[in-house]
């Protein structure tokens, strides 16, 4: 977790601006919401905006303890669907009071790797629970604190897969999630297109198939023109005045 000091959240009082964004990513394993993640965040912090990175599960002392029961703790096999679902939740309900509604109101723009719609997608439709239940305990979890702005980064199954293989592994070692078959992550990636038909304001498909580089630029031009008030304060560079 990153975040800077700064005089914004008086400026935004005074000047009666809207608080800065709190943007999720989300796409199923390997699609490069993580690579995403840290070239926005160096790109805002390098323009002196005030940040904090966070990820779901955990992004907490409490959510970082369910994250690791629910991916990696040896227990976690025998884990139920429907267990599995209030974890998240927990996890969720603890990111969102203690760390992201608090950023957001002194000022900070939040990023989190994945969000609520994770739940949604890969609880209610790839786990095959009560989708209406999954809908109400998200809502419950995140109460008004929705992302203004997701990402999704689509990209097709097999190509998320072979990413995945060639990533450089965590100590912990392979998530529980990552032993799905092929199936299980079609799955995700229809049902993540379909929330994002349901939901065309808030969720902004990106093909996610391009280089680093270019995904980075259409990230931005679209944080650019969504949040005008944001890029407003990145001061363009000082020109060096000859005398
Ligand atoms: N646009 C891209 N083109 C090629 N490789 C990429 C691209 N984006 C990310 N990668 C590589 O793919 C791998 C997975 O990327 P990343 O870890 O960012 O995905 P992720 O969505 O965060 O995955 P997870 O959900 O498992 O955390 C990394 O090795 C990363 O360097
Ligand atoms: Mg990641």
């Amino acid at each position: 977790m990153r975040e800077k000091s700064t005089t914004f959240a008086d400026y935004q009082k005074i000047e009666f601006m809207p608080r800065l964004p709190f943007i999720s990513f989300e796409g199923s394993e390997g699609c490069g919401k993580s690579t995403q993640i840290a070239r926005l965040a160096d790109r805002l912090t390098k323009a002196g905006i005030p940040l904090l990175v966070t990820r779901e599960p955990g992004g907490t002392p409490i959510g970082e303890k369910i994250r690791h029961l629910l991916q990696f703790a040896p227990e976690s096999v025998a884990m139920t669907p429907e267990a599995e679902l209030l974890l998240f939740e927990a996890s969720r309900s603890q990111l969102v009071r203690e760390v992201i509604q608090p950023a957001l109101d002194r000022g900070t723009v939040v990023l989190s790797d994945r969000f609520a719609d994770s739940t949604t997608v890969y609880q209610g439709v790839a786990r095959r629970l009560d989708q209406e239940v999954v809908a109400l305990l998200n809502s419950f979890a995140v109460g008004h604190c929705w992302p203004d702005l997701t990402f999704l980064l689509e990209i097709d199954a097999p190509t998320a897969r072979t990413r995945m293989l060639r990533r450089v592994r965590p100590a912990a070692g392979i998530d529980r999630m990552e032993q799905e078959p092929l199936k299980f992550y079609e799955e995700v990636c229809l049902a993540y297109r379909d929330l994002a038909k349901r939901e065309p304001h808030r969720i902004q498909v990106i093909d996610a198939r391009g280089s680093i580089d270019e995904i980075e630029e259409e990230i931005w031009e679209i944080i650019s023109s969504r949040f005008a008030h944001l890029t407003q304060l990145i001061s363009p560079p000082k020109r060096s005045r000859r005398s």
